[in-house]
C-alpha cells in the first residue's frame, strides 16, 4: 500500500486522541471489592474457584487471579475456562470417548488422559468412560503395560467427577463401558487416530495435530458418513471411540488460549493419600534444611533421570550431574533434595554435591520415618514418584532434564507461579522464569523432543 499523505492522518488522530481521554476519564467500574474478595479462594481445596470468569459464564463470585497459587498440587480448579469450552461444543448424543490406555510415568499418563479428553471435548462426546491407569511392572520398569487400575490409583476420583459436573453438566461420566446405555454384551470399540483427520500432507509424522479446531467437524462428519458402514450415534445405539495406542503431546494446547491451558490439568489432582505424604516430605525437607543453618530453610530439588528404563540418548549421569550441581553453586544452594528411582545415583549425587558444591543432599527415604516411611513402602514405584513431584513442586529452584516429561510437567506446572490463569507459555531452554532449568539438548525440534512442551497441559 501507498504511504498516505500527512494531512489524512489528522482526523484518524483527532479521533483516537478522542477515545484515549473518553477512555482514561471514564467513570471507574464498581468492581474494587471483587478484588479485594480473597477470603473464600484461599484453603478451599477441590472447590471450583473462579478467578476473573467472563460475566456471560454462570459461575460464582469472581476473584483477583493472583490469589490462587496454580502451582501448587492442591491448588483449587478453576472450572469456567472449562465450562466455556463445553458451552461451544457440539455435543453428539450416544458419542461416548473411552480413554483408558493411559501407561508410563506421570508425565505421560497426565497427557494421554487430557489430549483423549480435549478431542472428546472437540467431538462433542457426551459420555466418558472413566480413565484408567496401566500399572508399570515393578520388576521391569520398561514394561508399562500390566494391569488396569483406577484413576485413584493417582489422582482424586472425585475432584475429577466434580470438574465435569460442575463445568460440563452435558456431558455422562461412566464407570465402565458395560454401563453405558445401549450398548449390549459384545460392546463394539471402534479405533481412530485423530492425527489422520489432520489431512497432514507434507507434515513430520512426529508433527502435532496442527488441524485440532477442525477436528470436531472432521469426525462427526465421518461418524455420520453412511460409507463407513455404521449408523450415525444415538441413544439406544451408541458408537464408542477408543485411540489407537502413542496420542500423545498431540494437541497444541496454547491454541485454547492461556486461561485454558494453565487450568485444564487439573482436572487430574493427586489424591489424598499422595497429597498428604509429599507434603509431610516437603515440610520435613524445610525442616531438614533449617536444622542445617540454611535460612527460610531454602532448598534445591533434583530430578536425576538415569533409571533402567531411560533410553540410551537421554543426559547422562555425568551430563545431569555437572549442569545441576553447577546451578547449585551459581544460586548458593546448601541442600537439595534428589529425586531418583535409583538410590545407587542418589548415592553417588550426594557425594559428589558435598565435594563440588558443598551442599547436603537427602531423598525422601532419608526425611521419612515410622509409619510415614512404611506408608511409603507400600507405595508403587510411580506413586512414589509422586511424593517427589510435590517436593520438587515445593522447592525454591528445580533442577530437571530433557526429555523427561516428569522434569518438563514439573518446570511447566512451576511457572504457573508467576502469574497463575494468565502465564504466558515456559521459555524452553532458558532460565527465563528463575524457577526451573532443565539440561539437555535444545537444538533440534524433532530430536530434542521439544514438541512435548507445546503439547502438554501444566
Ligand atoms: C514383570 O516382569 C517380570 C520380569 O520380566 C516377569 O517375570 C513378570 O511376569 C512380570 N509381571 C507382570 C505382572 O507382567
Ligand atoms: C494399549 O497400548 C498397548 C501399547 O502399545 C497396545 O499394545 C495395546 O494394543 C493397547 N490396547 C488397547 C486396548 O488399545
Amino acid at each position: 500500500m501507498r504511504f498516505m499523505p500527512r494531512r489524512n492522518l489528522l482526523l484518524p488522530t483527532l479521533c483516537i486522541a478522542l477515545l484515549i481521554a473518553v477512555w482514561t476519564f471514564r467513570a471507574p467500574t464498581p468492581s474494587i471489592d471483587r478484588w479485594l474478595d480473597t477470603s473464600a479462594i484461599r484453603g478451599t481445596p477441590g472447590t471450583t474457584s473462579s478467578p476473573s470468569p467472563p460475566s456471560s459464564l454462570n459461575n460464582l463470585p469472581t476473584h483477583n487471579h493472583g490469589d490462587v497459587d496454580l502451582s501448587s498440587p492442591n491448588a483449587p480448579f478453576v472450572g469456567w475456562p472449562l465450562q466455556r469450552v463445553c458451552k461451544e461444543a457440539t455435543w453428539v448424543e450416544g458419542l461416548v470417548y473411552i480413554c483408558d490406555n493411559n501407561s508410563g510415568g506421570i508425565g505421560n499418563i497426565r497427557n494421554y488422559i487430557q489430549t483423549c479428553i480435549r478431542y472428546g471435548l472437540e467431538a462433542g462426546a457426551t459420555g466418558f468412560v472413566m480413565p484408567r491407569i496401566r500399572k508399570r511392572n515393578e520388576t521391569d520398569l520398561a514394561d508399562l503395560f500390566t494391569d488396569y487400575l483406577p484413576l485413584d490409583y493417582m489422582f482424586d476420583e472425585k475432584h475429577f467427577k466434580d470438574a465435569f459436573t460442575t463445568s460440563c453438566p452435558q456431558i455422562t461420566l461412566y464407570d465402565s463401558i458395560k454401563d453405558i446405555p445401549g450398548v449390549g454384551s459384545k460392546p463394539n470399540i471402534e479405533h481412530i487416530t485423530p492425527k489422520k483427520f489432520g489431512n497432514r500432507e507434507g507434515c513430520d509424522w512426529r508433527d502435532q495435530n496442527r488441524h485440532t479446531d477442525r477436528f470436531g467437524d472432521r469426525f462427526r462428519r465421518w461418524l455420520s458418513d453412511p460409507k463407513n458402514g455404521k449408523s450415525p450415534p444415538s441413544r439406544d445405539h451408541p458408537r464408542l471411540i477408543r485411540f489407537n495406542w502413542g496420542v500423545l503431546w498431540d494437541w497444541q494446547t496454547y491454541r485454547d488460549g492461556p486461561e485454558f491451558v494453565n487450568t485444564f490439568g487439573n482436572i487430574l489432582k493427586l489424591n489424598d493419600q499422595l497429597l498428604r505424604l509429599g507434603e509431610v516430605t516437603l515440610q520435613k525437607m524445610r525442616a531438614y534444611a533449617t536444622a542445617n543453618g540454611v535460612e527460610d530453610g531454602k532448598f534445591l530439588g533434583v530430578h536425576l533421570r538415569t533409571e533402567s528404563d531411560a533410553l540410551s540418548f537421554w543426559p547422562t549421569y555425568t551430563t545431569q550431574t555437572e549442569a545441576y550441581l553447577k546451578q547449585a553453586t551459581k544460586r548458593g544452594f546448601e541442600a537439595a533434595y534428589i529425586a531418583t528411582g535409583d538410590s545407587l545415583e542418589a548415592q553417588n549425587f550426594a557425594g559428589a554435591a558435598i565435594e563440588m558444591a558443598q551442599m547436603r543432599v537427602v531423598s525422601k527415604m532419608d526425611l521419612l520415618e515410622d509409619e510415614d516411611l512404611e506408608e511409603l513402602e507400600s507405595l508403587s514405584w510411580d506413586q512414589q514418584g509422586l511424593i517427589d513431584l510435590i517436593v520438587l513442586l515445593g522447592s525454591d529452584y528445580f533442577v530437571g532434564t530433557m526429555p523427561s516429561s516428569f522434569s518438563i510437567y514439573i518446570a511447566m506446572k512451576r511457572h504457573l507461579k508467576t502469574e497463575g490463569i494468565y502465564t504466558r507459555p515456559y521459555k524452553v531452554g532458558t532460565e527465563g522464569d528463575g524457577l526451573s532449568y532443565l539440561v539437555g539438548n535444545y537444538e533440534k525440534y524433532w530430536e530434542g523432543w521439544l514438541y512435548m512442551w507445546d503439547g502438554m497441559w501444566p
